[in-house]
């Protein structure tokens, strides 16, 4: 039964859903926004694929249920490079350039983690971006050259 309104911003648009009270910010975006960059791999909080921001803050998109974001600024891996001149952020582009991702599954949520640890100041040096983005799984084992690509986007 869809007995929950939520109404939000998502990357600069705003929206107004009828939902699931039980719904996640996940599926919101994934199911009913059609924004379908942010990844669903555990759906349960443990590999950081959903990562989004919230009003600027990481969270998991999985484990945040869409009707308490009522009149919040969602930013997802979308809205980093809207424009049509194809230029992206700079951690997208340092993600390239580095070689951070093999499949790309986790890249979505790296990204949006990445730019959360950068504005978190959490980047004084390797082991502290390891460790702040701890919370985001790479099956391939990219993280040397995930570490590298934030290293890139701050300086
Ligand atoms: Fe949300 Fe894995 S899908 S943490």
């Amino acid at each position: 039964p869809l007995s929950g309104r939520v109404s939000l911003a998502v990357n600069g648009e705003r929206h107004t859903a009828l939902i699931d009270n039980r719904t996640s910010l996940l599926d919101l975006l994934r199911e009913q926004l059609g924004l379908t960059g942010t990844k669903k791999g555990c759906d349960a909080g443990a590999c950081g694929a959903c990562t989004v921001l919230v009003d600027s803050r990481r969270v998991n998109a999985c484990l945040t249920l869409a009707v308490r974001l009522e009149g919040t600024e969602v930013t997802t891996i979308e809205g980093l490079a809207p424009g049509e001149n194809d230029e992206l952020h700079p951690l997208q582009q340092a993600f390239i350039e580095q070689d951070a991702f093999q499949c790309g599954y986790c890249t979505p949520g790296q990204i949006m983690s990445g730019i959360g640890c950068i504005r978190e100041g959490h980047t004084g040096s390797p082991q502290e971006i390891r460790e702040w983005m701890s919370g985001n799984i790479c099956r391939c084992g990219c993280y040397v050259n995930v570490v590298r690509a934030v290293e890139q986007a701050v300086s």
